[in-house]
């Protein structure tokens, strides 16, 4: 990736955002579907006042993919059983039949033809800027909070810190928990920018700098609660 990016990170996704495919989605599918699994498992909130997610850095909706089939497998465990294979594999639980569609608002300021074509809605044209501005629409819940904001292979592209912490901060007031995936454990967020580091096995805080990422198949997952809404 990084040849690609010899331009500039924008260059590239202004010219290939349209036909943007992640490589690795193979492992980004089980990864963040055990990822939502554990969120589902401990956030009372969300099993009792609905799912409201971002897809930050949407691409061609590898996320908002992986999420409508969790969402789907897990209407399916009551009903019909998830087939052993599947069960295998994936890490889904039982979403009651009656649970509210999972909202899912998506941006990015480059893919959103290639994520129209492949999840059938449009996302927003917002880049981290605009999201640091604001710019983030409420979500439908009640409170207009998010739960849980995923942004996949794409913070570490954010690469000034003054520009991170701005993006990490406005986020922290909009979003309950924040989910990082990606090839690595890049970038770190200072407990300044609104955010602590999770322990996704104990479903604990951690201290600063304690490596807390989840790996599947070489895809690194990390969770953050904002400090907004202890
Ligand atoms: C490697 S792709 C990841 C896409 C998708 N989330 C995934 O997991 O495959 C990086 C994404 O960051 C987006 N991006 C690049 N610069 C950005 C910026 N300044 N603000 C927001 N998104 C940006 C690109 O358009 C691209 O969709």
């Amino acid at each position: 990736m990084r040849a690609n990016y010899a331009q500039g990170v924008d260059v590239y996704y202004q010219k290939s955002g349209s036909t943007y495919r992640n490589l690795h989605f193979h492992a980004l599918r089980p990864l963040t579907m055990d990822c939502l699994s554990r969120f589902w498992d401990h956030d009372e909130k969300t099993r009792n006042c609905g799912f409201h997610i971002v897809d930050l850095a949407c691409g061609s909706g590898e996320i908002t993919q992986v999420v409508r089939e969790w969402e789907s497998l897990g209407k399916k465990v009551l009903s019909e059983g998830v087939a052993s294979r599947t069960k295998r594999k994936l890490s889904v639980r039982e979403i009651p039949s009656n649970f509210p569609p999972i909202q899912i608002v998506a941006a990015d300021p480059y893919t959103g033809e290639a994520y129209k074509n492949n999840v059938g809605v449009p996302c927003f044209n917002l880049n981290f800027q605009d999201i640091a501005d604001g710019k983030l629409p409420p979500s439908e819940g009640e409170d207009g909070i998010y739960d849980l904001v995923i942004c996949s292979f794409a913070l570490h592209l954010l690469t000034d810190p003054s520009k991170l912490f701005a993006t990490c901060y406005a986020l922290a007031a909009q979003c309950r928990w924040l989910l990082i995936v990606g090839p690595h454990k890049q970038p770190v967020l200072k407990p300044e920018w609104g955010w602590i580091p999770w322990n996704i096995e104990t479903w604990l805080p951690l201290d600063y700098g304690v490596n807390h990422d989840h790996v599947i198949e070489r895809v690194h997952g990390r969770f953050f609660q904002s400090i907004n809404f202890l």
